[in-house]
C-alpha cells in the first residue's frame, strides 16, 4: 500500500524547491495564473498605501492598560481581521530556532522529505507542495509540512525525525504559540463583550495546526502565487514571516501587503471567529506573492477547537443585537470534509455555511 503510494505520487510530484534549484527560467505552465488572479507586483493598482493595526500586547499584562490593547483589537478585527503584535512574550531565540529547523527541512534530499508525503488532508503530519498537488488546477510556488501540535506528546514522535533538531526546536515553538493563543483569544472575546473564559475548556483541548511554508524564489513572480486568496478555518491564525510577501484584503477589496517587521507576529482571524462573532468580526482573506530574490519562510500556526467540536454563533451576541444567527455550525472536520471534495477556491467554506438572509 505505502509502496503504491510513492510509485503514483513520484510521477506526479516535483517540489517548488527542486524546481528552483534545477535554476528554470521559466514557471511550468501548471502555475501560471489566469490574468485577472496575478498579483500585479509592482504597479500600483495591486496594493494600496493601508496602514496596518500594530498592537501591543505587554498592555494586556497591566491592569490600568489591558481595556486600552482589547479596545485595539476590537478596532483591528472590525476593520481588518488582522493585527501584528509586538511584546508577545515569545522569545526571539525560539523564533530563530524554528526557522533554522524549517530550513534544514526544505534543504533535504526529496527522498527523505517524500518519506512524509501525502494528499490525504486528514493526515496529521503532511509533507507537499501547492495546495494539494494531487488536485489542484493551478499549482502555488510553495512547499510545506503540516503538523498537528497540540498536545504535543501526542503527536510530536509523528513529526520529521530530519534534522535531527526539528522536534525539539519547532516543539517549543509551537509550545509558545499555543500559550500566546490562549491570551488573544481572551482578548479577542473580552473585545466582543464576551466572558473572557468563553471557550476556554474547549480552547484548552482545541488543535492546533502548524503549517511550515517554504516560499523558494521564483523566477516569474508576476505570473504566479505562493497561496491562493483564502481565509483560515481556524479561530484564529498566529504567523511568523522571515520576510515580505503575505497580503490581506481590505474591506475596499483591494491587496495590502503586511510589513515585515522584525520580532513582531502577524494575527489573523480565521473563520471560527467569524462564526462565534456572528459575523461581527470577519475572517481576513489572504493570499502571499512571491519574489526572485528571497526565499522565504513561514510558520502559520492555526488554532481551533478539538477536531468535531461544532462551533456555533455566540448565543449573547445573537440576544444582545435581536440578530438570527447568520452562519450555521461547524467543525475542523467538517472543513476537512469539505476540502476533501471540494475546490475552495472556487467557493470558499464559510459561504456555504452562512444562513442565506445574511448579507
Ligand atoms: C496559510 C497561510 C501565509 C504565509 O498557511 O494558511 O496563509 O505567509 N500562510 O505563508
Ligand atoms: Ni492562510
Amino acid at each position: 500500500m505505502e509502496e503504491t503510494k510513492k510509485t503514483l505520487l513520484d510521477d506526479s510530484f516535483t517540489s517548488a524547491m527542486a524546481l528552483t534549484n534545477s535554476g528554470v527560467p521559466q514557471v511550468p505552465d501548471r502555475y501560471v495564473l489566469p490574468p485577472s488572479q496575478r498579483p500585479a507586483l509592482g504597479s500600483s493598482l495591486g496594493t494600496t498605501e493601508t496602514t496596518l493595526p500594530i498592537i501591543d500586547l505587554s498592555l494586556l499584562h497591566q491592569p490600568s492598560l489591558r481595556s486600552r490593547a482589547i479596545h485595539e483589537i476590537n478596532i483591528a478585527c472590525k476593520e481588518f481581521g488582522f493585527f501584528q503584535v509586538i511584546n508577545h512574550g515569545i522569545p526571539s531565540s525560539l523564533v530563530k530556532d524554528a526557522l533554522d529547523a524549517a530550513t534544514l527541512f526544505f534543504d533535504l534530499p526529496v527522498e527523505e522529505k517524500m518519506l512524509l508525503v501525502s494528499a490525504n488532508v486528514h493526515e496529521p503530519v503532511r509533507y507537499g507542495t501547492s495546495l494539494n498537488h494531487s488536485t489542484d488546477s493551478v499549482h502555488y510556488w510553495r512547499d510545506f509540512i503540516k503538523h498537528y501540535s497540540h498536545p504535543l506528546p501526542k503527536w510530536i514522535d509523528m513529526w520529521p525525525s530530519n534534522p535531527p533538531c526539528y522536534k525539539d526546536k519547532v516543539g517549543k515553538y509551537s509550545e509558545a504559540t499555543h500559550v500566546l493563543h490562549k491570551q488573544l483569544i481572551e482578548a479577542i472575546a473580552e473585545s466582543l463583550g464576551l466572558e473572557k473564559t468563553y471557550l476556554q475548556e474547549e480552547i484548552e483541548e482545541g488543535s492546533q495546526v502548524m503549517a511550515v511554508n517554504c516560499y523558494p524564489t521564483c523566477p516569474e513572480p508576476e505570473i504566479a502565487l505562493g497561496m491562493p486568496p483564502h481565509s483560515d478555518f481556524s479561530s484564529l491564525t498566529i504567523l511568523l514571516q522571515s520576510s515580505q510577501g503575505l497580503q490581506i484584503m481590505d474591506c475596499n477589496k483591494n491587496w495590502v501587503s503586511v510589513p515585515y517587521i522584525e520580532g513582531a507576529l502577524i494575527v489573523q482571524l480565521g473563520d471560527q471567529v467569524e462564526v462565534m462573532s456572528n459575523g461581527i468580526y470577519k475572517s481576513v482573506i489572504h493570499r502571499v506573492t512571491v519574489n526572485k530574490d528571497v526565499k522565504r519562510l513561514s510558520f502559520a500556526s492555526l488554532h481551533s477547537l478539538p477536531l468535531h467540536k461544532k462551533i456555533s454563533p455566540a448565543q449573547k451576541l445573537v440576544n444582545e443585537n435581536n440578530n438570527a444567527p447568520a452562519y450555521g455550525e461547524f467543525s475542523f472536520n467538517d472543513f476537512l470534509e469539505y476540502i476533501s471534495s471540494n475546490d475552495f477556491i472556487q467557493q470558499r467554506f464559510i459561504d456555504t455555511i452562512k444562513k442565506k438572509s445574511s448579507p
